[in-house]
């Protein structure tokens, strides 16, 4: 019986893994403005709500085959309160943090219709910070963490999320780049209240070449 629940709590410790990278990296992408013609945004926010809901279901069943398995001598108080564990305090310690964290983030979901948008979005950014932690528990605490497979599975984990974030950051100065030559446009033409674009705009006052934006005068006054 331990020999399966502890097969059982390595399997799902590592499906766990997987599910919530899938999760985080969707959140950051769709956050970021990711756009496909392919793939609707409303068709990727239940890819990651899904997947959000599969990383919770396995992470219960990792946390409860593990405390059930006498071998790996886990309190009930480790599954919540971390760092207490006698047998190895840290790497366990920051699982159970990315749990209480994503405990926060799954619980403030279901009441997001009762709660201020600001508030919820405020505790729905804690699951960037369960996911680091979720990783080094990951490649820290368990029997099989040293070997190639969970190496090369936290190391594609780090690049999934990677890459998303790195997207979103790339979007985000093209978009303000944008915005500030729409600013620039926006100073230099008169207050029509129309849409302007570089094209348009005066060959005195050139725009510069990235500029294929739109702007109009209301929204960047002089
Ligand atoms: C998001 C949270 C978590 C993730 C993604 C996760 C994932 C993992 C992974 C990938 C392993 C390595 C499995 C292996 O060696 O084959 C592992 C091991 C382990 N985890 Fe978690 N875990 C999480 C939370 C927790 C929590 C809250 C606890 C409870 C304290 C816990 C207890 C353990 C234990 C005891 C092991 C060692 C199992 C062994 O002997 O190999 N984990 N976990």
């Amino acid at each position: 019986m331990n020999e399966a629940l502890w097969v059982l709590g390595r399997a799902t410790g590592v499906s766990t893994l997987v599910m919530l990278t899938v999760a985080t990296a969707l959140g950051v992408v769709m956050s970021g403005g990711f756009r496909h013609r392919e793939l609707p945004r409303f068709a990727l926010a239940e890819i990651h709500r899904r997947a959000s809901l599969l990383a919770t279901g396995l992470l219960v069943v990792h946390v409860l085959s593990l405390w059930l398995d006498a071998e790996a001598q886990l309190d009930a108080v480790d599954l919540l309160v971390p760092f207490l564990n006698a047998r190895n305090p840290l790497w366990w310690g920051l699982g159970t943090l990315a749990l209480d964290l994503l405990l926060i983030v799954v619980v403030s979901s279901l009441l997001r219709k009762r709660l201020p948008h600001a508030v919820w979005r405020g505790l729905h950014l804690l699951a960037y910070a369960s996911w680091p932690f979720a990783v080094l528990h990951s490649v820290g605490g368990g029997t099989d963490s040293a070997t190639w497979w969970v190496r090369l599975t936290a190391i594609t984990c780090c690049a999934v999320v990677g890459g998303a974030v790195g997207y979103r950051l790339v979007r985000r100065s093209g978009s303000r780049l944008v915005h500030r030559s729409g600013s620039r446009l926006g100073r230099t033409l008169p207050p029509t209240g129309r849409p302007v674009s570089a094209k348009s705009a005066p060959a005195a006052n050139p725009a510069p070449a990235a500029a294929t934006t739109t702007a109009t005068v209301q929204e960047y006054p002089s």
